[in-house]
């Protein structure tokens, strides 16, 4: 990230101590994204005026105001700057669409109610202006896995596909970190894919932080993912095809299909899900609920009926109560899990959310994600457990701790232990699955198999 000159935020407030509380209060919203105070509207990189709408003569001095501002948002643009113009308060909540008529060259208007959503329309404004903005986020932060390159680990690999993401969930910094959603053209992905192949990976994870977003362009048209998918299965030496990760609201019709059509593409699915309330899913501002989402797996598993899923959740959201909460154990209930990720909601300076009222306290927190966790756990242990009897494929990728031993994965991502001859290292091998435990299982190798290779 390139070090700027931190941006100047001139706030204009007129009226009551409400509006100077929000003045304060968009203030510290925007300081994250890298705005600084400054008294000089002339040299502001962004004016708000946070309007009062008492009595006429209060609204129509806002017009005039917004007149002489523009004159200097004119200057600066011929200068080949620009200045971001937001009118908020009660005259944007009274008459939002009528500042727009009237000055039509206003960037930006919103009542009071939503200015918690202030950084994402600041952050939509700067991309659709092409201009990065210079945010003092943790570059790196435990929720916001960087894209890595492409990369093969023993025989597997994974593929960068897209990148950024523009869902901006109202707990989540990568829409301001990543910026906007990007997918690599089809033939780059292609032959990337082939040269992976060709350096030995048979498994290959294709990464996105909204994979399923993916539209590469190919032929003078565009491909989705499940169309990618269905041609990546075909390059010589690819066996098992993965994505992650995936938003629920855009899985469409292809990628579904693929999941039924391309026996490469693995049984098993990351769809975090968040929450199981609806007040709460829409709180996030996550575009799918809890009726959606059970529409979705329930047409995934037509398509695939050994489908594996895991999720994401957050417990804790602002606002979440008891009630919300149960909904969330009850949603785990009705999908069943085979293995999730749970986190405590941890405010993002900057985000919306953090500037929601009634955060939720630590240790409700605390019994929440334990609650949460004991059921995820409970039904992985039950997953692994109905696995035992069964013959799987199993990528043997690790030598085990213990002397002979190998490690490998299933299909369903669980961590498969054998005592098995060193040369097998590197194969997918049929394993008869002997034993379960909370994170891995136990196999050995399948006898009718083994005599069927040998003879
Ligand atoms: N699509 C992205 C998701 C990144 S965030 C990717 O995997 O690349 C990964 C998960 O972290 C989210 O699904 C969410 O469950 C969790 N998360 C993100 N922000 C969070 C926050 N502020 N507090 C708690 N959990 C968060
Ligand atoms: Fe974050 Fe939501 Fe995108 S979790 S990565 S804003 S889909």
């Amino acid at each position: 990230m390139t070090e700027a000159a931190p941006k100047k935020l001139h706030i204009k407030t007129y009226g009551c101590q409400m509006n100077v509380y929000d003045s304060e209060r968009m203030a510290g919203l925007l300081a994250p994204l890298g705005y600084a105070l400054t008294d000089a509207v002339d040299d502001a990189d962004m004016v708000l005026l946070n309007t009062c709408h008492i009595r006429e003569k209060a609204a129509e001095k806002v017009y005039s105001e917004l007149g002489r501002i523009n004159k200097i948002k004119e200057a600066r643009k011929g200068d080949g700057g620009t200045m971001i113009l937001g009118v908020t308060g009660c005259v944007a909540q009274a008459e939002g669409e009528e500042v727009l008529r009237r000055a039509p060259f206003v960037d930006m208007v919103f009542g009071p109610q939503t200015y918690h959503r202030l950084p994402e329309m600041v952050a939509r404004l700067h991309r659709e202006k092409g201009a990065q903005l210079d945010t003092d986020f943790p570059e790196e932060s435990k929720f916001d896995h960087l894209s890595a390159p492409a990369r093969v680990e023993g025989r597997s690999a994974f593929l960068t596909v897209q990148e950024g993401c523009d869902k901006f969930c109202t707990f989540c910094v990568v829409p301001y970190t990543r910026g906007s959603e990007f997918s690599r053209p089809v033939d780059q992905v292609m032959d990337e894919a082939r040269q992976l192949a060709a350096a030995g990976a048979c498994e290959i994870t294709l990464l996105g932080q909204n994979v399923n977003a993916y539209h590469g362009v190919h032929d003078g048209g565009e491909l989705g993912l499940g169309e990618l998918i269905e041609r990546l299965a075909k390059v010589d030496g690819i066996e098992r095809l993965r994505y992650t990760t995936s938003y629920p609201a855009e899985i469409d019709d292809a990628l579904i299909a693929a999941h039924r059509d391309v026996p490469e593409l693995m049984p098993y699915l990351h769809l975090p899900v968040q929450s199981g309330s609806d007040r709460v899913l829409k709180a996030m501002n996550r575009r799918h609920d809890r009726a959606f989402y059970i529409d979705l797996v329930a047409r995934l598993r037509q398509a695939r009926p050994d489908l594996g899923l895991s999720s994401d959740f957050i417990v804790g959201f602002p606002g979440e109560s008891d009630a919300d909460f149960e909904d969330t154990l009850s949603l785990v209930r009705d999908v069943g899990y085979i293995q999730a990720y749970s986190f405590k909601y941890s405010p993002r300076p900057g985000t919306p959310a953090a500037a929601m009222e009634l955060q939720v306290p630590e240790d409700v927190k605390d019994a929440r994600l334990a609650a949460l966790q004991d059921l995820l756990n409970t039904q992985q242990l039950a997953f692994n457990e109905s696995c035992v009897g069964r013959t799987m494929p199993v990528l043997l990728d690790r030598v085990g701790r213990h002397e002979g031993q190998l490690v490998g994965r299933s299909p369903y991502m669980q961590a498969v232990h054998v005592a098995a001859p060193a040369e097998w290292l590197g194969r997918i091998v049929d394993l008869r699955i002997v034993g379960a435990g909370g994170n891995s299982l136990s196999a050995v190798p399948d006898e009718d198999l083994r005599e069927r290779k040998t003879a």
